[in-house]
Formats: C-alpha cells, structure tokens, sequence
C-alpha cells in the first residue's frame, strides 16, 4: 500500500496536523516499544539475536532524522557498553567504500525501511560485517527483509514529513540494544542494568510532563518565527540533539538553522552571534553544565538572545541574564535526548505555525526518499 492509501484510513485525532499528532503519541508508543524490548529488569531480545561481546565495531547507518537517532546512540553504546561505534551517512558510506571488518555489526536504521540510500548501504555491508541489523517502522519494508534481524521501533504509521515519534521509538530500540551491549560486554552488573531500564521507563510520563510545556512553546515561538537563523547547541548526547532540533526546524519553518556542539561555538559559529539571531541551548544539569554556562556568557555578551532548555537545578545555576528559559523535569542526563526531543520538536512546530508554513507537507521534500 501507498502512504496516501494508509493515510486516507487514519485521521489527525483531533489534532491540527498530523505531526502535532505524532508528537503527543510519543509517550503511548514509547511505552509500547519499552515493554517490548524489557522484560522487567532485563533487556529481552531472543536468545541468540545478538552478541555484542562477539563484535569489535558497531557501525551505524542513516539518512536525516534517522541519522541523528545514530548519532545519539553512538555515545550510549560507547559510554554504557565501551563499543567503538562509527555512525555514516548512509550517501557517505556507500561511496566511500570503507573497509568493514568481519566481526563488524553493521546496524541500518529507517522508518520508512525504503531509502534508497540506506538499502545501497546495506547491500554494501552485505557479505563484509558479521551481522546486518535494522532499525525499522515498517517491517514488511526492503531493508527489514535483506536484514539477518530487523527490529521494529512500534511507532505506529507515521504521517508527518518531519519524523518525530519514529525518531523517539528509534532511541528507545537502540537505548536498549546499548544496555544490552553493555551487559554482554561486561561494563554492567543487574542492577544497574534494572536502573537504567527503570529510567526509560519513567521517560513516557516525563514527556508527558514536557507536552504539558505546549502553550508556554507557542507563545515563546512568536519571536523565533521572526528570526531569519536560529542556532541550536548541545553537548555529549545533547549535540546531535541540536541536530536534529536545527533540522527539524528548517524542515517545516523553513527558517535557516544550525546544529552546533557547544564547544564548537568559538570555532566559527560565534561570529553570528547578534542579537537577531536566537541562540537555543538545550543542556540538562549535568557535570559539564558549567562549561556550558561560560558558553551562554560569551553569547550574552555579545548581545545575543540565549533560549536555555534545562531542569531546575540548570536554571538557577544559569540565573538570569539570558532571553528565557524553558524549565524540563529532571531526568538522568543519559537519556535525556530523548526528553529534549519534545520541546526541539515543538518549537520546530510552533514556530511553523506562527509562520503559516504547510507543516505535514512541507515545500520539497518527501516521506520516503526511494530515490538517490
Ligand atoms: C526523508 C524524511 C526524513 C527522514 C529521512 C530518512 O528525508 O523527510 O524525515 O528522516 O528521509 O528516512 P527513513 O525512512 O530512512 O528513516
């Protein structure tokens, strides 16, 4: 079936859009893709499925907001379960033809499971790495089928061109294949594997909790829909956070917007900084919060226009000083991309509609990219 033919049998629930939609869907299918892949205090894939302690190199594979998924994954499986991790563009790696070795696990990740681009990558990877592994909404899609395993997210049919509760479920499938890496590979005993798997499953009430922050975005987005550049900064997991928050943005609101790691603000993006150009950090309270607040300062003065995402403890360290703050619940700073992701996602979207701007079919761009 076609996405139009699916979308004609699905409706916007009472919402404006479908992506408003999909984004107050997060904490339901969030919770449905948790339950799938834990069995209480454990990880819970079939015995056998997969051997992180087997494998030398975890390569990760993607196009766009799947992409950003890779990249917040790369510092889980690196951090939790000390796996060298390489995260590519699925255009990239391709073409570059880079050598895969043999005790490689090779992990495609895909919504749509159809992205030309990724599938070439796959092919690619075919015959070189140990295991081909995927990451998919679709199950029945090319890339679950020419996979050894293919691991559904549970999303549910996703609608809106700007993927959002694809990109939560996929963090929540490969938060967990982290933890089991790192069990498999030693770096945890049971009961901080049950601590973390206790801290995902807080995560669909806490993003419940950000949902509820929806009137308060939308009124604060009124000035950022007037900005002509926006930048995003984030540190550790929170960097391809700004990514995809920067993406997610330009995607729908059309507004030009960049993606920065906060310790790369000296390094060239500095030079933007006016007090026309909004500036949204989004930093948890974690050990480098301070290095983050000197980041906010150089930007401050320069009169630039901080939007600080934080918890509370983040936000009276900050104090006052910067534009506005959006205060988050409190969460452990691991799995906090997954928190931040909603109010990315909701600025991204009530920017848009400040804006006027076609939110579920935004000017040129597709649901599924079946061509190069
Ligand atoms: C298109 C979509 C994006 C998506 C990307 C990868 O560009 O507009 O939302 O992230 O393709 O798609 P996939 O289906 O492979 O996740």
């Amino acid at each position: 079936r076609t996405i139009s033919a699916q979308t004609a049998q699905i409706d916007k629930a009472g919402h404006k859009h479908f992506m408003s939609k999909e984004i107050f869907e997060q904490p339901t299918v969030l919770a449905e893709c948790l339950t799938h892949y834990s069995a209480g205090e454990r990880v819970a894939l079939p015995e056998g499925a997969l051997d992180f302690a087997e494998t030398d190199r975890l390569i990760l594979v993607a196009c766009g907001t799947a992409h950003y998924a890779c990249s917040v994954a790369k510092y889980w499986f690196e951090q939790l379960a000390g796996l060298p991790c390489d995260v590519d563009i699925a255009s990239e790696f391709r073409y570059r033809e880079p050598p895969v070795s043999d005790r490689a696990t090779a992990l495609f990740v895909s919504q749509s499971g159809e992205t030309a681009d990724t599938l070439a990558a796959l092919r690619y990877a075919q015959g070189k790495a140990a295991r081909i592994v995927s990451v998919v909404n679709v199950p029945e899609s090319s890339i679950a089928r020419e996979s050894d395993l293919a691991l559904p997210i549970l999303a549910g049919i996703e609608v809106g061109v700007a993927s959002t509760k694809a990109f939560m479920n996929q963090l929540g499938v490969l938060a967990n294949l982290a933890i089991l890496a790192a069990r498999q590979r030693g770096r945890i005993d049971a009961a901080r594997e049950a601590e973390l798997l206790e801290t995902l499953r807080g995560l669909p009430g806490l993003i419940n909790q950000a949902l509820a922050l929806e009137e308060r975005i939308h009124k604060r987005t009124g000035k950022l829909a007037e900005a002509r550049s926006v930048l995003f900064f984030g540190r550790g997991a929170m960097f391809p956070l700004a990514l995809e928050g920067a993406l997610k943005l330009k995607e729908i609101s059309y507004i030009h917007a960049e993606g920065y790691a906060s310790g790369e603000l000296k390094h060239g993006p500095i030079a933007l900084v006016d007090k026309t150009v909004p500036v949204i950090v989004m930093a948890p309270r974690d050990a480098l919060f301070d290095k983050t607040v000197s980041n906010m300062q150089e930007v401050l003065a320069r009169e630039g226009r901080v939007w600080l995402i934080t918890d509370a403890e983040g936000a009276e360290i900050a104090g006052d000083g910067v534009w506005q703050t959006l205060v988050m619940p409190r969460i452990d700073p691991i799995f906090a991309p997954m928190l931040y992701a909603v109010p990315a996602q909701l600025i991204a979207y009530h920017t848009a509609l400040h804006k006027g701007t076609d939110v579920d079919q935004p000017r040129n761009l597709a649901k599924s990219v079946t061509v190069e």
